[in-house]
């Protein structure tokens, strides 16, 4: 079956062994794996065991800057058109991760431009106001406020400055080549691929980006001419995408709420959520399904504790034994996600709420913050 993979758009059943063709990246090999296991003193995150991370871009090399000692920095961003759902989370806990492990600096670009150019119905300050609200769920990752500089485009307007050197290094057929522009594309959405590779450029070390693969294309269009501007190519670590909750095809989508839990979304709805939408492997009745067994392939549910909300290996394996046996029939193991998914949103929910007091510190007060903004603002402008 056919599927397709844009930075707007998911459809289909994706497969990843062929979209790491189509992409030209490259896998995500054991031994990249076993590699990062050894630099960071062995335990690995859920997102690497399973192989949630799939696909890279010279993610070899950053490891080797590492070890040379030359080192690298991390980027990544959010579009705030509305809320933010347990898919989009999943990348921020693996840069997070990376940071930890590894510390290093991270940049964090919110888009609030990109979603009021790309999405026809959003105002600015409807895109600025999901800025602010995103940003909670992003500090509540738990990020170390003197590393990371969360940004806003539409604020932090060094961007743009930032961003004309690449403008002048992609024509209109190579934007249209990589994301499908045509006659009717606004002109901010065919400057707007310029603002998104700016920030690989922020320091005179490789840039390793963590997200999902969708976003891809616009890496793919940066190592064109990133080392004839004198800066590293961009090296990327792919996600899959976070299935929705009725089926195994496209991607959770903010935008179709029987698809999504969001983060901020009341623990007891959520749970009448996935009780309602989620799609099982399971058999039409009860009896069939202690005879046949169930078909955890298939199912969202097993998905869901698979990438996220299942961490112990040994459970996992368990489960699918008992799911494949009859022994354990889909309401009880709903049952048993959905309480996983609450206690996720409840302690997720309190640290956002603390994060209303810290978001200062991302944006302008943090060393990182301060840095940045000491050399957006012309001399001529200070004290
Ligand atoms: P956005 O807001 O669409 O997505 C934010 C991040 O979440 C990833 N993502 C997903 N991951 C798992 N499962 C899903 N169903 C899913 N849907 C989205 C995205 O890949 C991304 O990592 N243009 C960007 C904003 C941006 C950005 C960046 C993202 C600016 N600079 C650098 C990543 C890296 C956007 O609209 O992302």
């Amino acid at each position: 079956m056919e599927f397709k993979v844009t930075p707007w758009d998911v459809e289909g059943v994706v497969d990843y062994e062929r979209l790491i063709e189509q992409f030209g990246t490259s896998p995500l090999t054991e031994e990249l794996i076993e590699k990062t296991a050894k630099l960071t003193g062995g335990e690995l995150p859920i997102f690497f065991r399973r192989r949630f991370f799939f696909s890279h871009r010279d993610y070899d090399k950053v490891l080797a800057d590492y070890e040379s000692g030359r080192g690298f920095f991390l980027y990544t961003g959010r579009g705030p058109s509305g809320p933010m759902h347990i898919g989009h989370i999943i990348p921020f806990y693996a840069t997070k991760w990376l940071q930890e492990k590894f510390n290093v600096n991270l940049y964090i670009q919110i888009t609030d431009d990109e979603k009021f150019l790309f999405k026809e119905k959003l105002t600015l300050e409807e895109t600025k106001r999901w800025a602010y609200e995103n940003i909670l769920d992003i500090i509540a990752v738990g990020f170390d406020p003197d590393k990371t500089f969360i940004f806003q485009n539409s604020e932090f307007t060094k961007i743009y400055e930032m961003a004309l050197p690449i403008a002048k290094k992609i024509n209109f057929s190579m934007a249209k080549a990589v994301f499908g522009f045509n006659e009717q594309s606004k002109i901010g959405m065919i400057f707007y691929p310029a603002i998104q590779a700016a920030p690989t450029f922020f320091e005179k070390k490789r840039c390793l980006i963590p997200a999902a693969i969708d976003q891809d294309p616009y890496w793919r269009l940066q190592r064109d001419f990133a080392e004839s501007l004198g800066y590293y190519k961009a090296a990327a670590l792919h996600s899959k995408f976070f299935p929705p909750l009725t089926g195994l095809e496209g991607k959770m989508s903010a935008s179709k709420p029987e698809t999504a839990v969001y983060l901020t979304d009341d623990p007891e709805e959520a749970g009448k959520k996935i009780w309602k939408f989620a799609l099982t492997g399971g058999r039409a009745t009860a009896k069939e399904q202690r005879e046949k067994g169930g078909e955890p392939e298939k199912c969202v549910v097993f998905k869901w504790f698979e990438i996220f909300f299942e961490p112990d290996d040994e459970k996992l394996m368990e489960r699918y034994r008992a799911c494949k046996s009859g022994e354990l029939l889909c309401g009880q193991c709903k049952r048993e996600l959905i309480e996983r998914v609450q206690k996720f949103l409840k302690e997720h929910q309190e640290r956002r709420k603390k994060a209303e007091k810290l978001v200062d510190n991302f944006k302008y007060t943090g060393e990182l913050a301060r840095e940045q903004w000491d050399k957006a603002i012309p001399e001529a402008l200070k004290d």
